[in-house]
């Protein structure tokens, strides 16, 4: 498993700016989509492709386009909502996988509460969102699960990731990429990435 960092400075410089103290709902909702597109078009950089032939203005054209898998997005909600949109924009025919899980605040340990998958999840390659990779626990019950029910190549896409929640990744499932705009320093006592973003559901939802 490979952990992606993208170092591309539109992400650099959108990141910082998710970073500030004061944001609004407005603006950190709509860099998260922005992020979350940029990240999708770096996970997607290796897709297979095929040569076909279409039917052009000038005649029989030579064309390629993306062989093989098709698509999953997965948003893990709350928070995945957030960069749902941004990654559709990039993959707009993806057909979206939600997973229901919330970290319980004492344990830390993620708790399933609803999922609805594509129901061709062993032919799609899913893309799972969510905007902070923190224990890494609501991250491996999401594979988990898409794995149980048959899904056989996953990545994650996740704004800033804690290095304690990919070494959690890695080590439950290592067939399993990780992209990121930034792998932070530390967790906290209380499970929150320093520096992070802070609480990123309530700031997409506003419900600070
Ligand atoms: N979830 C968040 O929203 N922020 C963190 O820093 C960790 C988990």
């Amino acid at each position: 498993m490979s952990v992606h960092e993208i170092r591309h400075p539109l992400v650099r410089h959108k990141l910082g700016l998710m970073r500030q103290k004061n944001i609004s709902t407005r603006s950190f909702r709509q860099l998260a989509g922005e992020v979350g597109n940029l990240l999708t078009y770096e996970a997607s950089k290796d897709l297979e492709l095929e040569d076909y032939t279409l039917d052009g203005w000038c005649g029989d054209i030579s064309a390629e386009r993306i062989k093989g898998k098709k698509i999953t997005v997965v948003p893990i909600l709350r928070a995945g909502l957030g960069m749902l949109d941004g990654v559709l924009e990039m993959i707009p025919s993806a057909k979206i996988s939600v997973v229901g899980l919330y970290r319980d605040e004492e344990t830390l340990e993620p708790v399933s509460y609803f999922d609805k998958l594509a129901g061709d999840i062993d032919q799609r390659m899913a893309l799972v969102v969510d905007p902070m990779l923190a224990t890494g626990g609501s991250m491996n019950a999401t594979i988990d699960l898409l794995k149980n029910a048959g899904c056989t190549s996953i990545r994650a896409l996740v704004l800033v990731a804690a290095p304690e929640g990919i070494k959690a990744v890695q080590q439950a499932h290592p067939d399993v990429d990780i992209y990121t705009a930034s792998v932070d320093d530390h967790l906290n006592e209380n499970g929150y990435i320093i520096p992070g973003l802070g609480d990123a559901g309530d700031k997409i939802f506003g419900t600070e």
